[in-house]
């Protein structure tokens, strides 16, 4: 670490503050304090600074506006900004990395990894480490600079002499950015940008023209096809890395802003999910409650099986919409008292197709959907509304399958009492391997043992 570095701390404790300077005394580095963020920025106006570490909760201006404001003042934007909290949540460090914080160092730890984070942020690794560039030029002299100059700046760089080139390594590696020259044999710079924005699996990978000053026609034209910028030949390391950093950056906000736009389209998904079904057990108070059950009993069972995030996801979706269909089940029978006749029970059981035809124009529950359908389908073919046997049936419905028997069969209805917790348990695992999936009855087997069949409430499964 240099001599000389100057750094300003920003921390309302004065704890803390004593804490940060006896660690980074060793480090030589000169250090100015402030009790809080518009303390901060008031010495900011003034001064220059080589690194600022800040706590997060200030008076008067806390952390995050301060890197705000750091980060869109032209004299200090180029300073980093390292983020001290107490809290670790994801959604602190991803506040603290909105507003353009190169680095974020949980306090419980700082006295270990404070100093390696300044080293990492100091040296622009943060940002670099381990990305990927591919570099597509049909001049070996080109290759050969830029894999020298971006490799020294910590890229991992990959080098392709066309177009065609590049695509086979693209059928291997996903690079993070894709540097590339226009004129080309065999496939030049325009036609691979242009297979590269066509294809969904490459079409985010950020592609960057060099071009030669008589190009400019092309590469205006290539912009124009999806291409995130251009240096022209030619250029210096430095320059095409601080390009290249604005554009890694610029894609890691678009990341996180992606990421909260899918996180409130699924919260707007559970939520009408959740009136859904709470429609019908406005209607069926019998069942008011069971299809929640039935989702704790499958998540838990889910993370036995190693479910990921997502699957464990998708299942609680399909477990709290697995009768969703008996909304198209007559009155007299969805809340007969008695016993069903045969012609009821046949009417009872559409309730497995007409989820389909509800859930259908919702973009991206097919699984969900097929998950529902299912949970009626038996492992022997028995069941309904296909008949699907063994690995036919889609896991999830066969989840759901075993969870929905143990959770319907305890329910007391009018016509009989629930049976007892053990016996449906025992019932199930006589049922392995013919009506019931053998990994999913040991899944629940699991389960049951360890809670004792009591549906304890769910844990935060990411919704
Ligand atoms: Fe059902």
């Amino acid at each position: 670490m240099t001599e000389s570095l100057r750094v300003l701390i920003a921390d309302d404790s004065t704890s803390a503050l004593y804490a940060l300077k006896t660690s980074l005394a060793p480090t030589g580095a000169i250090l100015t304090t402030a009790m809080d963020g518009l303390e901060a920025q008031h010495i900011l106006e003034k001064q220059a600074f080589d690194l600022i570490i800040t706590d997060v909760d200030m008076p008067k201006l806390d952390g995050l506006k301060l890197c705000d404001w750091i980060k869109n003042n032209p004299n200090t934007a180029a300073t980093p900004v390292i983020i001290l909290s107490s809290r670790e949540s994801d959604q602190d460090i991803d506040n603290g990395f909105r507003v353009g914080a190169d680095g974020y160092v949980p306090k419980s730890s700082a006295v270990q990894e404070l100093i390696p984070r300044i080293e990492q942020v100091l040296n622009k690794t943060a940002m670099t480490k381990n990305r990927i560039l591919l570099v597509v030029d049909d001049s070996e002299a080109i290759r050969t600079f830029l894999h020298t100059g971006l490799s020294a700046e910590d890229f991992e760089v990959l080098l392709a002499r066309d177009g065609k080139e590049a695509m086979e390594i693209l059928a291997k590696t996903s690079p993070d950015l894709i540097l590339s020259d226009l004129m080309m044999p065999n496939m030049d710079g325009k036609q691979l940008c242009h297979h590269i924005k066509t294809r969904d699996d490459l079409k985010n990978i950020p592609f960057v023209i060099m071009s030669s000053v008589q190009d400019k026609a092309i590469m205006h034209r290539t912009i124009h096809d999806g291409a995130a910028s251009y240096i022209t030949k030619p250029f210096g390391i430095n320059n095409l890395v601080q390009i290249i950093d604005k554009i890694l950056s610029e894609q890691f906000r678009v990341m996180l802003v992606e990421r909260d736009r899918l996180q409130a389209e699924r919260r707007m998904t559970f939520g009408s999910i959740a009136s859904l079904v709470k429609a019908l057990e406005a209607r069926d108070h019998y069942t008011s409650g069971h299809s929640e059950s039935v989702t704790h009993i499958a998540m838990h069972m889910a993370k036995r099986l190693n479910f990921t995030d997502d699957q464990i996801i998708r299942l609680h979706i399909a477990g709290n919409l697995h009768d969703l269909g008996k909304i198209g089940v007559r009155d007299n029978v969805l809340l007969k008292p008695d016993k069903l006749t045969d012609e009821e029970f046949e009417h009872i059981k559409s309730h497995t197709t007409v989820v389909v035809d509800i859930l259908d124009p919702l973009p991206g529950m097919e699984d969900v959907l097929v998950a529902a359908s299912s949970h009626h389908e038996r492992w022997d073919g028995t069941g309904y509304p296909t008949g699907l046997k063994g690995e036919d049936i889609p896991l999830l419905g066969r989840i759901l399958a075993v969870a929905d028997v143990f959770d319907a069969m305890t329910c007391d209805r009018v016509y009989r009492k629930g049976m007892s917790k053990t016996g449906i348990r025992d019932f199930i695992f006589e049922e392995r391997g013919k009506k019931f999936c053998p990994e999913c009855v040991d899944a629940f087997m699991d389960w049951y043992t360890q809670s004792d069949g009591i549906v304890a409430p769910l844990e935060d499964w990411g919704n």
